[in-house]
């Protein structure tokens, strides 16, 4: 199968501040839960943040979905790529958790049943129907890390970016967000997920990517 996202030679150096990512090549395929690890400073949530098209590469090229990126809008990039901060707070914004997935589905131009009907099914799925009414900022850590994965895959992204979505979340829960993640790759969504946590890489990774200093060293499991 063509690798979903491809990344050839990609650098970056942010405007202000000594580090860069260099010489970058990657592919990321759908269907497996390739882990990034590192050291602190090391280049993870720069590089997942430039997969986005949130930064932009000095050099090389990235092609997503056989597309490349620089002929790929940043709003239709958000249907093909779902990106969760590490922090969710950064993502929650409307005022009930229903509308968490109903309002970037209007924008979208979704008519409102349908939008109403998706929302429905995921908040279903993500074990989230009880809390609809509920303020998204007032939910449990591990509520709104769940929230903020029905939300964007209410986009019906083909790949998933996601940086240390287990912080916070005791041992119970992080089992729990493991085996939903492991359950939408076998649906066929692909995940680069960072994280320090070796239950997850030891129990969930098909590959690993280590990265240091601003280059990816180890690439297997
Ligand atoms: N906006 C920024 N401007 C300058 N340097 C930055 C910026 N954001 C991150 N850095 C630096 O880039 C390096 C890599 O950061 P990051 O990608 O967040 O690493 P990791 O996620 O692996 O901890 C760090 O040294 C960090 O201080
Ligand atoms: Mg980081």
């Amino acid at each position: 199968m063509e690798s979903y996202i491809k990344l050839r030679q990609v650098s970056y150096a942010y405007p202000k501040g000594r580090f860069s990512l260099h010489d970058v090549s990657l592919n990321l395929n759908q269907g497996e839960i390739t882990v990034v690890k590192g050291l602190n400073g090391s280049g993870k949530t720069t590089l997942g943040k430039i997969i986005m098209g949130i930064l932009i590469p000095s050099t090389g090229t990235i092609e997503i979905d056989g597309v490349d990126s620089n002929k790929l809008k940043l709003c239709h990039r958000g249907s093909k790529i779902g990106y969760a901060f590490q922090n969710p707070d950064r993502q929650l914004f409307t005022a009930s958790v229903f509308e968490e997935i109903t309002f970037p589905l209007e924008i979208k131009g979704m008519s409102k049943k349908a939008a109403d009907q998706k929302a429905t099914m995921l908040l279903e799925k993500f074990d989230l129907a009880h809390l609809k009414q509920r303020v998204p900022m007032r939910l449990s850590r591990g509520e709104k890390q769940r929230l903020v994965l029905a939300s964007i895959l209410a986009q019906e992204p083909g790949y998933l970016i996601l940086d240390e979505p287990s912080t916070g979340l005791d041992r119970d829960r992080r089992r729990e967000l493991y085996d939903l993640l492991e359950t939408l790759t076998r649906e066929g969504i692909g995940m680069a997920v960072i994280s320090h946590d070796l239950q997850f890489t030891e129990n969930y990774a098909d590959r690993i990517i280590t990265m240091a200093e601003g280059q990816v060293i180890i690439d297997g499991l």
